[in-house]
């Protein structure tokens, strides 16, 4: 295969010229050369890969690019990178759209676990040579830690304080292997397993001592809790089975991430998790909200909004767990730019004004290139990735009220977990239908539970055995097998 000479362009940088195999694609090769870019890596769905041909040199336009771009920007040369490949010498000027820096969540709310009345977040600083513990949440976007006290994990399940010493959040650096799960899962797949790896293990290591610095000692001991596909990213072990039905994980067990001889540092334990798609940071989210009761008497629901939309429904002694995949649509939008939080909010004042129909279809001023607020742009391709995940999530939430044979009049609380959850506008959210709308007055926004569950899970032993408890009894439904569930969706795809 011959060469081509790629000459690169980008504002603030040297001329790069670079010798590209002939037929590949312009992404992987900017990739390659040091041009990063988080992205939906080739779909030709974010519109983040931007570049833009010199002298005439654009390769005709594919239906992707007549999506991203105006009719004025394709004459003048902007394609997408991950949609063409490098046929001749050529010079381009790389655009790149990077993404919003998405704000790791590290708040949870009180009155989210027993005792009612308990106050969970509280800084203070380390008193003499009081115990900590790291907890971790490892998410498929940003990983968040807290160092606890080790006697507060206690004295908060008695109604008192949790004590914060310090927290260190960053993004997810495998993020530049791609956004959602199955894409980094994709890269894996593709070799870069090792990579995966190493960028979460680093980042981790740089949080930890950041932590370990601030506080001038160690800590007791680090509890991570990620999705079941993070876990496996991060403890090297085989991700192939994950891609494919019937995605079956080589561990949900309770990990140690060191246990070599030669490491001699504090434990750093992973959470165990319940499948393949519900993973360790959901058994740590349903026992913060205090799931996991052998008789499970009162009916609860918990949804956690992130890349993946999990739930479950607990009542009648049963506790049912699924999934959904949420896309970028609940972090920040698709091509937008736009957070999830205020996506939902400004689709309700879209559906109020008439802007877009119950159907979710522009005004015919606004659907060739959007409807803008302020620095914000909705288009049609954004609204579309919403109403898909708001639908799946609505339906899951059926469903599972339907398995265990409860109305929502049974319903006594719906937690609303995760970073977007924290924010969001409980009320715009039942307008545009994330959930039964019989349900929204029962909806608590708690925030990251997945991180107080990871405090409880390492600062108190007795809860292990229960979090393993609660995963091995926990009832998985595979949503896209359930009879109806097409149905459902397709009839809550509308506003
Ligand atoms: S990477 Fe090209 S559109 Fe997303």
């Amino acid at each position: 295969m011959s060469e081509k000479k790629v000459t690169v362009r980008q504002e603030g940088k040297e001329d790069k010229v670079i010798d590209a195999p002939e037929g590949a694609v312009f992404l992987q090769v900017l990739k390659m050369n040091g041009y990063s870019l988080v992205c939906c890596n080739g779909k030709g769905t974010c519109g983040r890969c931007r570049i833009r041909f010199c002298r005439n040199g654009a390769p005709l336009p594919g239906a992707a690019d007549r999506i991203a771009f105006t009719a004025e920007q394709l004459r003048g040369g902007y394609r997408l990178a991950c949609m063409h490949r490098v046929r001749q010498d050529c010079c381009i000027q790389v655009e790149f759209v990077e993404s919003r820096q998405v704000e790791a969540v590290t708040a949870y709310k009180g009155g989210i676990t027993k005792p009612a009345e308990g106050k969970p977040e509280e800084k203070a600083m380390p008193g003499g040579d009081e115990p900590y513990i790291i907890a971790v949440d490892l998410g498929t976007t940003t990983i968040a830690m807290q160092a606890v006290a080790l006697s507060s994990v206690r004295e908060w399940q008695r109604g008192g304080n949790l004590h914060v010493f310090g927290e260190y959040s960053c993004m997810n650096p495998q993020r530049q292997w791609g956004s959602d799960v199955l894409s980094r899962l994709q890269a894996a797949a593709d070799g870069q397993a090792e990579k995966l790896a190493e960028a979460v293990r680093t980042a981790l290591a740089e949080g930890i001592g950041q932590l370990g610095r601030k506080l001038g000692k160690a800590p007791q001991g680090i509890w991570a809790a990620g999705n079941t596909a993070m876990e496996h990213l991060l403890m090297r072990l085989d991700t192939a089975s994950l891609g494919r039905y019937p995605f079956t994980p080589v561990s949900l067990e309770e990990m140690e991430l060191l246990p070599e001889p030669e490491y001699k540092g504090p434990r750093i334990g992973l959470l165990p998790g319940i499948s393949a798609f519900v993973g360790a940071d959901i058994a740590a989210g349903l026992l913060a909200c205090g799931f996991g009761e052998r008789r499970e008497e009162s009916c609860r629901l918990f949804i956690d909004l992130g890349t993946n939309g999990e739930m479950a429904a607990a009542g009648k002694g049963r506790l049912i767990c699924t999934a959904t995949a949420a896309g970028p649509a609940f972090e920040g939008g698709a091509a937008a730019n736009v957070p999830g939080t205020d996506m939902i909010a400004l689709l309700a004042e879209m559906l109020e004004t008439g802007i877009i129909d119950e159907s979710g279809l522009l005004e015919d001023a606004y659907f060739e290139k959007g409807w803008q607020k302020g620095a914000l742009r909705i288009t049609q391709q954004d609204i579309r990735a919403l109403q898909m995940a708001k639908a799946a999530v609505c339906a899951g939430v059926e469903l599972l009220m339907e398995a265990l044979e409860i109305g929502a009049s049974d319903v006594e609380q719906v937690f609303l977990a995760g970073g977007f959850g924290y924010y969001l506008d409980v009320e715009k959210a039942a307008r545009i239908g994330l959930f039964p709308a019989e349900l929204a007055d029962k909806v608590t926004a708690v925030g990251n539970t997945s991180l107080l569950g990871t405090c409880l899970y390492g600062g108190d032993p007795s809860l292990r055995e229960k979090t393993k408890d609660l995963c091995r009894r926990s009832e998985v439904m595979n949503l896209a097998e359930q009879p109806g569930f097409e149905e459902r969706y397709l009839a809550r795809l509308n506003f």
